[in-house]
């Protein structure tokens, strides 16, 4: 079980993110308190209300929001967070958090968060071999952010070929190792 541990999950704008929903799913049937963060573009594939539903508490959508109680999440969830995990973690996503911007809530609170960060990958081929991607990829590790995938698998292209996201289950078992909790 996965009580006391606080998971952040930061969703990205691929096809992936429907199996977040799972992922957070399972993280609140273990016990963990999740809350979300979603990109913009995000709420294009997976709406915040399944996220807002599954996890009891509200998604945070800008870097600007402010909470109903005062809050400011990218402070308070960071602080709270035991762990991070972005995912789909979109090659957009990896150049933003790459840059060290803060111009989405999800990248935002990959400044604020001192916990363990989790990037999950998802994307074509292509995409995940390109140079540019690769450089994001490992000025990231460099800082000690942790990876999990992408896996040689089914694409949405249609074919097999690395870039597709690891299953639901492997970024629970994950985090919660990360976060000192068990799966
Ligand atoms: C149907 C569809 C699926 C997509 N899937 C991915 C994906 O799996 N990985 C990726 O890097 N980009 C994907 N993209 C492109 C991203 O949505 C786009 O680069 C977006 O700007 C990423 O936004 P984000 O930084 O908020 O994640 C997809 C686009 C479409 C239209």
């Amino acid at each position: 079980m996965a009580e006391r541990v606080n998971v952040l999950l930061g969703v990205g704008a691929g096809i992936a993110a429907y199996k977040l929903a799972y992922a957070a799913s399972r993280l609140v049937q273990l016990g963990a308190s999740v809350r979300v963060a979603m990109t913009p573009r995000a709420t294009e594939f997976v709406g915040a209300l399944t996220f807002a539903g599954l996890t009891g508490k509200p998604v945070i959508l800008s870097s600007t929001q402010a909470d109903p109680d005062g809050a400011v999440p990218h402070i308070d969830a960071a602080r709270a967070a035991s762990v991070y995990v972005i995912a789909p973690a979109t090659a957009d996503l990896l150049a933003r958090l790459a840059s060290g911007a803060a111009d989405d809530a999800v990248a935002l609170l990959a400044l604020t968060c001192r916990c363990p960060l989790l990037l999950c990958p998802a994307m074509n081929d292509a995409m995940w071999l390109a140079p540019a991607v690769q450089q994001n990829v490992d000025r990231l590790r460099a800082r000690g952010v942790h990876f999990l995938g992408p896996v040689t698998g089914h694409l949405a292209e249609g074919y097999a070929a690395i870039g597709r996201m690891v299953e639901p289950e492997a970024i629970v078992e994950r985090a919660l190792q990360l976060a000192g909790g068990s799966a």
